[in-house]
């Protein structure tokens, strides 16, 4: 299961579109996610596949913190216990459970982990600890596989064409000087770095294994990020989470602002992104590369490494004796 991105958390979404009633069904990684919330009110994911019949227990309903499939009505807790089946009164519930998925919630972002038994928790950027910070998000369905939508994230050369009416604009003067990107790694993955003739480019990128990546834009003694997470649906989509922090211009009223920026620049990208072929990220061979590649492919070789054929292994069911 999550074939090619098993066993790594990510974000996917914020709780606040959880509300008591309502599941939400979601892909990650080719399999199907339920999440709701407990009789605690945490949020919690289950596969979405009730263990009788294999339908969408997103379908159905939630009753005191329990999830109803919508076919014959047994229900489940947040740890995936059974705790009703209608008409069978003397059934062996223990052994009749939904598969729970490791879930956290930090800042109101629910991360996930794809695969049963995590080794670690999370690894949550310094950025949300940050005081007095808001958190914007926003989503978007790209029609492309997920790498080529990350390491279009890390790419800097793209700017003064993709973006030349927006954040690209001042590069388009400058094509003909000597652009330099580090790539610097670090315990989460790497710092990228840009200088144009020698010169630092201001603002840097970090990339966060696997799949997120951060703009660090401060404005002098401010607080200014862009993350961008690209999360695998399935081999064809992927959905693009993008969260703005910022600890001024802090009125909720204004994050349609912000939303409606960050929205025109990643429509810029999508169009050009999602034409690209073959889908995954092929071999390096396979495609011409530059001195200013340097982050796509170090990207690559991480993929390539340490998820491309990856795959989680759910725990054996127990029969009944
Ligand atoms: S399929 Fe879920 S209860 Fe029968
Ligand atoms: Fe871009």
């Amino acid at each position: 299961m999550f074939n090619n991105f098993a066993n790594v958390w990510t974000i996917i979404g914020h709780a606040s579109a959880l509300g008591n009633a309502k599941p939400i069904g979601l892909s990650v990684a080719g399999e199907r996610i339920v999440l709701f919330r407990d009789a605690a009110q945490k949020p919690v994911a289950l596969l979405d596949q009730c263990p009788h019949r294999g339908v969408a227990l997103s379908l159905g309903r939630v009753k005191g913190g329990e999830i109803e499939c919508p076919f014959h009505g047994w229900r489940f807790n947040g740890a995936g216990v059974n705790c009703a089946t209608p008409f069978n009164p003397d059934a062996k519930r223990q052994y009749l459970h939904a598969q729970p998925l490791p879930l956290r919630e930090d800042r109101g972002l629910l991360w996930l982990y794809t695969g049963f038994e995590p080794d670690a928790e999370p690894d949550f950027p310094e950025t949300f600890s940050l005081k007095n910070t808001l958190i914007c998000a926003q989503q978007t369905i790209w029609r492309a596989h997920w790498t080529r939508v990350m390491e279009n994230m890390l790419d800097m050369p793209h700017l003064p064409f993709v973006h030349r009416r927006t954040i690209g604009k001042d590069l388009t003067q400058k094509i003909d000087q000597r652009m330099d990107v580090f790539w610097r790694e670090r315990p989460y993955g790497a710092r990228i770095d840009g200088a144009i003739n020698g010169e630092p480019r201001m603002g840097a990128l970090e990339y966060r294994y696997p799949n997120l990546m951060e703009l660090l834009i401060d404005p002098p003694g401010r607080i200014f990020r862009l993350m961008a997470i690209c999360l695998p649906q399935d081999d064809t989509t992927t959905k693009l989470i993008l969260l703005t922090i910022r600890d001024f211009a802090r009125w909720p009223i204004l994050n349609p602002i912000f939303r409606i920026m960050n929205q025109r620049i990643a429509n810029e990208d999508k169009r050009i992104i999602e034409s690209a072929l073959p889908r995954e990220v092929p071999e390096p061979s396979e495609e011409a590369s530059l001195r200013t590649d340097a982050p796509t492919l170090a990207f690559r070789r991480i993929y390539r490494q340490k998820l491309q054929g990856s795959s989680a292994t759910p725990p054996v069911r127990q029969a009944a004796p």
